[in-house]
């Protein structure tokens, strides 16, 4: 009797909180760690889009496809795809992919001024997802 009301508000509690996850405000399943990244010039930035695991009805598979994009700047018009997946589609040494099950990251060193300006990371799911990331480079003289 008491093991059988135990089990009753257990499965309640499950599905209480299932509810709350299917019904709650829907959670982008790619997120930008940091919206606004500062680094100094010569230092190593870091721009990661994570993955939220929150929804599970809406995860990212492997066989999503991902990509790393810069935002029109300079005199560069329209947006640059820097990386495809694991794959970079621009030669810079400087630039390093990574794509794990929780997260996609472009990693620049030697971080110079030209590289400020907006990068988004980009999920082909139905609709598109992205996420922004402002990278903001400090020059001390
Ligand atoms: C990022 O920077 C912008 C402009 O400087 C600011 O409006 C925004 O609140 C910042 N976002 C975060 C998450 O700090």
């Amino acid at each position: 009797m008491f093991w059988t009301f135990f089990v009753c508000l257990l499965l309640l509690i499950i599905e209480t909180s299932s509810f709350i996850d299917n019904n709650g405000e829907i959670k982008p399943i790619m997120e930008a760690l940091q919206t606004n990244v500062t680094v100094i010039s010569g230092q190593k930035a870091k721009l990661a889009c994570i993955f939220s695991s929150i929804n599970h009805e809406l995860s990212l598979s492997s066989s999503h496809q991902l990509i790393w994009i810069r935002q029109s700047y300079g005199s560069h018009n329209g947006d640059s795809i820097l990386a495809h997946n694991q794959d970079l589609l621009i030669t810079d040494y400087r630039l390093n992919i990574q794509r794990t099950d929780h997260d996609y990251s472009l990693t620049i060193t030697n971080v110079n001024i030209d590289d400020e300006g907006i990068y988004t990371c980009e999920v082909n799911t139905q609709p598109p997802q992205k996420a922004f990331v402002h990278l903001y480079v400090q020059v001390f003289l």
